[in-house]
């Protein structure tokens, strides 16, 4: 069992959880089986690794639906349109045509090209195809690049509230998320100059991502162009440009050629079961990167891959009416939530996430999610599944219908108004 860390620890959730008050971003496992036998040779590594919250979320709407409830789904990070028909077709040719074996390491070169074409029209920055790895998705790019970056003891710095997945990817590897708060009123907006008090010789990234996840918001050029200016690499997770709905997204590129780009067709293409992302990468990092490609996981998928060509030279369109169909569900959930008396100080710009202020209903995001799941039968990602700062914050997610939108918004104004 991993040796549970300092502090005053208590019970969280139906489920073998507890949580410390000095760090309530941080969950731990008291599953007593732990204790016996085998298990007890499980790495403490393996065992330090955090669970998702809004997989509890998940877990709980699904039991309430075994019982026959109909649970409106707003927790869920992922699209809920198909993945566009050309693309699927082109998987399926590739199929046919015998596609189905590795490919190169770092991918096959007619994507790695049309990956460096569309940096080149959509953000004028010239990369070229040995600087791209082809990844099974954008998470082990993640693990990838950290890998490359980091040493035990090292420190990298990314914002709070952020992914959930990132400081389980730096804890694991030994090195030390430091974490920057951004707040509501600021737009969620990372400040440079708060990143630079906190530099020394210990950190090795700052890691920005933008549009983000949970908070949509989306860094100013002038904070990225900042960022990259203090000297030390920056991993930008680009993952939901595309997605954006006022301003123009930039890319990391555009102001320092010291940074590692990830991105990945999961969001835009509505693809997430595809597994397919990439890198774009200085190029003294590829070779060490394609190594760990080669060991760990040899190749991304060879379907994929041809799929993946298609979806950045054939799905305009389809990315166009996506794009309307996630604008017309945010403006409204947006104006809905406002209504119900959540705080929103700054409308979410980016990605398909509304993260909502509901401290004057909670301070404990956790219950306040359950509660709503169990109550109103709507599942919301809590926010304190996003780090420390996101605590009494909810993630309303419309990746969903408009209409399952609507009724779930009903569902917790009613609730609300017995509460
Ligand atoms: C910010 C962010 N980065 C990375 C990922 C992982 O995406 P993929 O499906 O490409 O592994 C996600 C998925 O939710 C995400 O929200």
């Amino acid at each position: 069992m991993a040796k549970k860390p300092k502090g005053s620890w208590k019970a969280l959730g139906s489920r073998n959880r507890q949580v410390c008050s000095a760090h309530p971003e941080r969950l731990y496992m008291y599953d007593n089986s732990t204790h016996q036998g085998l298990e007890k040779k499980i790495t403490k590594r393996a065992l330090d690794i955090q669970p998702f919250i809004v997989m509890d979320v998940m877990e709980k709407a699904l039991e309430l639906q075994k019982q026959g409830h109909h649970v409106v789904h707003l927790e869920i990070g992922e699209p809920d349109l198909p993945t566009p028909q050309c693309i699927c077709k082109s998987g399926c040719l590739a199929m046919e045509k015998g596609y189905t074996h590795y490919t190169h390491s770092l991918g096959i070169l007619e994507l790695r090209q049309a990956i460096c074409n569309h940096y080149q029209e959509k953000y004028g920055v010239e990369v070229t195809p040995d600087q791209v790895l082809v990844t099974s998705g954008t998470s082990p790019a993640l693990l990838l690049i950290f890998s490359a970056l980091l040493e035990t003891g090292d420190q990298i710095i990314m914002s709070d509230p952020h992914y959930p997945c990132y400081p389980n990817y730096v804890n694991f590897l030994g090195a030390e998320p430091v974490f920057i708060k951004v707040y509501e009123e600021e737009g969620f907006q990372l400040d440079p100059d708060e990143i630079r008090r906190h530099l020394s010789p210990k950190v090795k990234a700052i890691l920005i991502n933008s549009p983000s996840n949970p908070t949509g918001t989306l860094l100013s050029p002038e904070k990225m162009k900042a960022i990259a200016r203090l000297g030390v690499p920056v991993i930008s997770d680009e993952i939901y440009h595309g997605l954006v709905y006022g301003e123009k997204e930039h890319s990391i590129l555009e102001f320092t050629k010291d940074a590692f780009v990830l991105n990945g067709f999961s969001k835009l293409y509505a693809m997430t079961g595809w597994r397919l992302g990439y890198v774009i990468a200085p190029h003294a990092f590829v070779r060490p990167l394609q190594k760990m490609q080669q060991n760990f996981i040899i190749s991304a998928s060879s379907i994929s891959q041809w799929a993946a060509i298609t979806a950045l030279k054939e799905a305009h369109e389809d990315v166009r009416r996506m794009w309307n169909t996630y604008n017309e569900r945010r403006k409204y959930m947006v104006s809905r939530l406002k209504d119900l008396g959540f705080g929103l100080a700054t409308e979410p710009q980016g990605a398909f996430y509304v993260f909502a202020n509901a401290k004057h209903l909670s301070s404990k995001s956790y219950e306040l999610a359950f509660e709503i799941l169990e109550k109103a039968h709507v599942g919301v990602a809590p926010g304190i599944d996003f780090g420390e700062n996101g605590e009494g914050y909810l993630r309303f997610s419309y990746a969903n219908s408009l209409e399952n939108i609507r009724e779930g918004l009903d569902r917790i104004e009613n609730y609300l108004r017995q509460r």
